[in-house]
């Protein structure tokens, strides 16, 4: 974790894109990001990425191989859900058999969540919760993913210990987030789009520079691969893994609760 309890005068901080805030500051912030950008996220997720977190989404889903079919109930857990397309894309690959359970901490992400599923009617059950304390009982999941949610948790170590307590024996925790590219010259094409084009786009799409240029910041700040393997492990996961996509842009991190 990226904290310095010397940054604030003894307490506890933490990183908040490229700020330094108390751990106590963060969720709040963070809160207002997502509310400010709700109705225009998931378009904006297109526009950014050019369609690839699409893709990402997809192998997620691959990994996650849910059953179609059988006698068994089969259940997920999306963190920090936000608007549902992942667990819409379990659902859709799972040929309903799945049932999917949004977590998020972001009535308004949720809210647009909630109206998208109603229209396609999709059994999606969206429950306002903090990663870090989930209101569910231990063991009661198959699944748990999380997409682009774990770095804008302030105690990422808190929400990975809910992950495992809130997994079935044998359950799978899959995690997709932003990771560092490492290929000699997209590195510079990728600063210059996230640093110039994002927040560009985020002011004339979302109406808001500040929160893209904080969505930009935090995939700076986050912990390499390995060492958010390192966290994953620390949790209590075997046989963690990881893939990278698209030059390391993107991250899959997987583990069992065994
Ligand atoms: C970048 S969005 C990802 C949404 C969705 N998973 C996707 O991939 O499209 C990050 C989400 O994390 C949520 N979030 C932030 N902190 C959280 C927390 N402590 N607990 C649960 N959700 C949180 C935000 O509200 C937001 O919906």
């Amino acid at each position: 974790m990226p904290t310095n309890p010397e940054a604030d005068g003894g307490g506890e901080s933490v990183d908040y894109g490229f700020r330094t805030v108390p751990l106590g500051d963060k969720q709040r912030l963070v809160d207002d990001v997502f509310a400010s950008v709700a109705r225009r996220y998931d378009l904006m997720n297109d526009l950014m990425s050019g369609g690839l977190h699409r893709l990402w989404k997809d192998a997620l889903v691959s990994r996650l191989a849910p059953p179609r079919s059988g006698k068994r109930p089969w259940s997920v857990l999306d963190v920090a859900g936000g608007t549902g397309d992942v667990a819409t894309r379990i659902l859709e690959r799972s040929n309903g058999h799945a049932r999917a359970t949004v977590a998020d901490i972001n009535g308004e992400m949720l809210a647009v969540g909630r109206e998208r599923a109603a229209k396609r009617g999709l059994p999606i059950a969206f429950v306002e919760a903090n990663a870090e304390a989930l209101p569910f009982p231990d063991a009661s999941f198959d699944a748990y993913t999380i997409a682009f949610g774990i770095r804008n948790v302030p105690r990422r170590e808190l929400a990975l210990a809910e992950a495992y307590r809130v997994l079935k024996p044998g359950g799978r925790f899959l995690c997709l987030e932003f990771s560092a590219v490492d290929v000699p010259g997209l590195d510079r094409i990728y600063d210059l789009y996230s640093f110039k084009v994002i927040p560009w786009l985020g002011a004339r799409v979302a109406g808001d520079a500040e929160s893209y240029r904080y969505l930009v910041e935090s995939i700076r700040e986050f912990p390499n691969p390995d060492r958010f393997a390192a966290l994953i492990g620390r949790a209590g996961f075997e046989r963690v893994d990881h893939r990278l996509y698209s030059g390391g842009i993107a991250a899959l991190h997987s583990g069992y609760k065994l």
